[in-house]
C-alpha cells in the first residue's frame, strides 16, 4: 500500500501499517517530517488545545491515554530514544478575567474527572518559579506534556523501515486515480505506482493532489511559526506554561520553545518580523527570564485546517481504496497514536469505530 505524505501522520500510520504486515512505501516531495511537524512544539495538551469542540476534546483525550503504550513501543522497535515526558502544563492569568476563565475551568475539568487544579500565587511560584511575578494564579493539568517531534517523526520512520517500509522522497504525488478493477494509480513526477490501498496523510498540500471522481481536499494551510531559543545553563521550566498570546516548551536539549502564531497567509512558509516580535513579547510577558535567552531560530509550519477543524479520517465514500488522514491542524502530533489506529484497524481488519463517524471525509463534501 502507498502512505502519501511522510509527517508526523503519515510516518505514523506507514509505522502501524507495515507493524501489520503491510508492504508499505511512502511518498513525500520533502524530507521526512519537514511540513509542519518540523515546526511543531509537540503539546500534548487536549484539555488546552481542544477547548472549542467536545468532539476533539474527546479524540484527543483517547489518543493521549495510547501514548506511553505507542511510545514504549516504539522506543523498542526502532531503539530511539524519545523525549517524552507528561510533566503536565500550565496555565498561567496574567490579569483577572484569565484567571476567573481558568477557575472555572478547573472545576469544570474536575466534574469530568479530569485531574485539574488551580494554584494561587504562591502555590504557583512553587510550581514554577520561572513565572511571571505578577501572575494571578495558574491551572495545572498533570496529565498533558510533550514529544520532540524529531525524535518521534525519525523514530516512526525508522520502525516502519525496520519492518519493511520503504520511503520515496523527493517525489511529488501529482494525482490518484482508480482503475476498472478497484486498484488505485498515484501518478508522481517520477511516473506511475499502483496499490490497492492508499492512505492520503498530504497535510496542508492535500487539497494541491488531483482526485479522479472526488472533490479537492478541503484543507488549508494555518500558518505557525515557532521560536527556538536556548537559556544559558541551569535554568529550565518544570512544566509546559500557556498563556492567553503564547505556549512555552522546554525541550530537554536546552532549548526552550515558543509558539505558535495562527496565520492565513496561505501557502507562504516566511517567519516575520511582526511573528517573531509578538511571539518575543508573549513569552517575555510569561517568563520575564526569557530576555536573556539566546535566539536560535524560527520554525515555521502549515498547518491543516479542514472546515470544522476536525481531522478527516476514513475511506473516501467514492474510492473504496483511498483512506484520507488529514487535516489535524493543531493536534497532529497529539492525535497521531489514535489516527494510525483507526487507519491500521480500517485497512487491515475493515474495522469499525465510532470515532470514524465524526472524521468522515464524506461530512464535507464528495470525498
Ligand atoms: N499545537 C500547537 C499549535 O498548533 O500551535
Amino acid at each position: 500500500m502507498i502512505v502519501i505524505g511522510a509527517g508526523v501522520i503519515g510516518c505514523a500510520c506507514a509505522y502501524e501499517l507495515a507493524a501489520a504486515g503491510a508492504r508499505v512505501s511512502v511518498f513525500d516531495v520533502r524530507a521526512i517530517g519537514q511540513g509542519a511537524s518540523q515546526a511543531s512544539a509537540g503539546v500534548l495538551a487536549p484539555y488546552i488545545e481542544g477547548h472549542e469542540t467536545s468532539a476533539l476534546r474527546e479524540l484527543g483525550r483517547r489518543s493521549l491515554d495510547l501514548y506511553d503504550a505507542f511510545i514504549e513501543r516504539l522506543t523498542a522497535r526502532s531503539e530511539r530514544v524519545l523525549h517524552y515526558t507528561r510533566g503536565g502544563t500550565l496555565e498561567v492569568a496574567l490579569d483577572g478575567m484569565h484567571a476567573t476563565r481558568l477557575r472555572d475551568s478547573a472545576e469544570a475539568l474536575r466534574r469530568d474527572h479530569v485531574v485539574a487544579r488551580w494554584l494561587e500565587p504562591v502555590e504557583l511560584r512553587r510550581a514554577e518559579p520561572l513565572a511571571a511575578a505578577g501572575a494571578l494564579g495558574g491551572l495545572l493539568i498533570e496529565m498533558h506534556g510533550f514529544v520532540a517531534v524529531p525524535d518521534l517523526t525519525n523514530a516512526l520512520s525508522a520502525a516502519a523501515m525496520q519492518n519493511g517500509a520503504q520511503f520515496a522522497l523527493e517525489t511529488r504525488v501529482l494525482s490518484i486515480a482508480p482503475e476498472p478493477n478497484g486498484t488505485l494509480i498515484v501518478e508522481t513526477d517520477h511516473g506511475p505506482s499502483r496499490a490497492a490501498d492508499v492512505v492520503f496523510a498530504a497535510g496542508s498540500w492535500a487539497g494541491q493532489v488531483h482526485i479522479s471522481g472526488v472533490d479537492p481536499t478541503p484543507v488549508r494551510p494555518v500558518r505557525g511559526q515557532l521560536l527556538h531559543l536556548a537559556w544559558p545553563t541551569g535554568q529550565s521550566l518544570r512544566h509546559v506554561l500557556w498563556g492567553t498570546d503564547c505556549y512555552i516548551v522546554p525541550w530537554s536539549n536546552g532549548r526552550v520553545l515558543v509558539g505558535a502564531t495562527v496565520e492565513e497567509a496561505g501557502f507562504d512558509e516566511r517567519s516575520t518580523a511582526g511573528g517573531v516580535r509578538d511571539l518575543l513579547a508573549a513569552g517575555c510577558a510569561l517568563v520575564p527570564d526569557l530576555r536573556d535567552a539566546s535566539f536560535i531560530e524560527v520554525r515555521v509550519g502549515l498547518r491543516p485546517a479542514s472546515p470544522d477543524d476536525l481531522p478527516v479520517v476514513g475511506r473516501s465514500g467514492v474510492i473504496p481504496g483511498l483512506v484520507y488522514a488529514t487535516g489535524h491542524y493543531r493536534n497532529g502530533v497529539l492525535l497521531a497514536p489514535l489516527t494510525a489506529a483507526l487507519v491500521r484497524n480500517l485497512i487491515i481488519d475493515d474495522g469499525e469505530d465510532d470515532a470514524l463517524d465524526v472524521l468522515s471525509p464524506s461530512r464535507l463534501g464528495r470525498l
